[in-house]
């Protein structure tokens, strides 16, 4: 099993896992243009990778590399909170911070994030800042909606903006296949998108509220709620066909993920998952990983 944190010769290497939204619902819209959400996140066993070196040059050197782009400097999560931290802190120390971009960012895996809240945990541990868990929250809200929950783990209710966080009564273990189509999808378009209809969550939540207190990982794969899902859908209609095509093709629901364009199959046919792939690959050239539930 992967540790979080490991020591390497003259750094620490930090792995960001991503997630999955097992359901997410909205609320409503709220007065400062955000939508109130009740979702499940739960993180997954696959990883970006930071590196925390110590600096060559006054400030912080940020080098992304690996199988997918991310933006160096300023523009990126990780560079900003790193500014943040050190500044509660009141210290400058010279960093070097290597960001291994495993995970597509655009997708609903939050790996955007999770690479925010890795530079938070990451840098109060390698610089020695010692600052308090809501000190890390308090940065996490504020430079993004679902960073906070990245800090705690491995499963989270989360509500508000998605930055409040429960533990939920029962941790939900699980294989899933994750699908990631070639296609990159601003979360900012999709709830700019959304209408919100009540009724559909109040449908939604009498499905799941039930659930909540149970081991009921197979239940909530049924329901398959995502209120995000029509509005991602009418952006990318591809988006639509993949999955009416593949619960066809498989038997089994398919979920997107947060606000897309990742889509996950929970608990799927082991057996059947080679011919799934290839099938996936070669209908939608759509890329697919097994995953498990993460278990920090
Ligand atoms: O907070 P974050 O930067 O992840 O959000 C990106 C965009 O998604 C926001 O600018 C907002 O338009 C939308 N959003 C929203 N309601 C949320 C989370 C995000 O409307 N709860």
């Amino acid at each position: 099993m992967i540790e979080q944190f490991n020591t390497t010769h003259c750094g620490l290497l930090v792995y960001a896992p991503a997630k999955i939204n097992l359901f997410l619902l909205i609320t409503g819209k709220r007065p400062d243009g955000f939508h109130e959400l009740e979702t499940l996140m739960t993180k997954i066993d696959w990883y970006d990778e930071l590196l925390f070196e110590p600096g060559k040059t006054d400030g912080i050197e940020l080098v992304c590399r690996g199988p997918h782009w991310a933006p160096d400097g300023e523009d990126n999560l990780v560079w900003r909170a790193c500014v943040l931290l050190l500044e509660k802190a009141g210290r400058s120390t010279p960093l070097r911070i290597t960001l291994t971009k495993n995970i597509p960012a655009g997708t609903g895996l939050g790996s955007a994030s999770s690479d925010c809240a890795a530079a938070l945990l990451g840098l109060n541990r390698f610089a020695e800042l010692n600052q308090p868990a809501d000190v890390l929250h308090d940065i996490a809200a504020q430079l993004g909606s679902d960073i906070a929950f990245f800090l705690y783990g491995p499963a989270a209710l989360c509500s508000g903006r998605g930055e409040k966080i429960r533990p939920p009564a029962e941790n939900f273990a699980f294989d899933a296949l994750v699908l990631t189509p070639n296609i990159s999808v601003p979360t900012k378009s999709v709830y700019g998108k959304y209408r919100h209809d009540p009724a559909s969550y109040e449908r939604f939540f009498e499905q799941i509220k039930p659930l909540l207190g149970k081991k009921s990982i197979d239940s909530l794969a049924k329901i398959c709620a995502n209120m995000l899902e029509t509005s991602c859908f009418e952006l990318y209609p591809k988006l639509a066909e993949l999955k009416n095509r593949c619960e066809a093709y498989c038997g089994r629901k398919v979920c997107l993920s947060g606000s897309g364009s990742a889509m996950f199959i929970l608990n799927p046919d082991r057996q059947r998952l080679p011919q799934l792939q290839s099938w996936l690959k070669n209908e939608f050239n759509c890329e697919s990983r097994c995953v498990h539930n993460n278990s920090w």
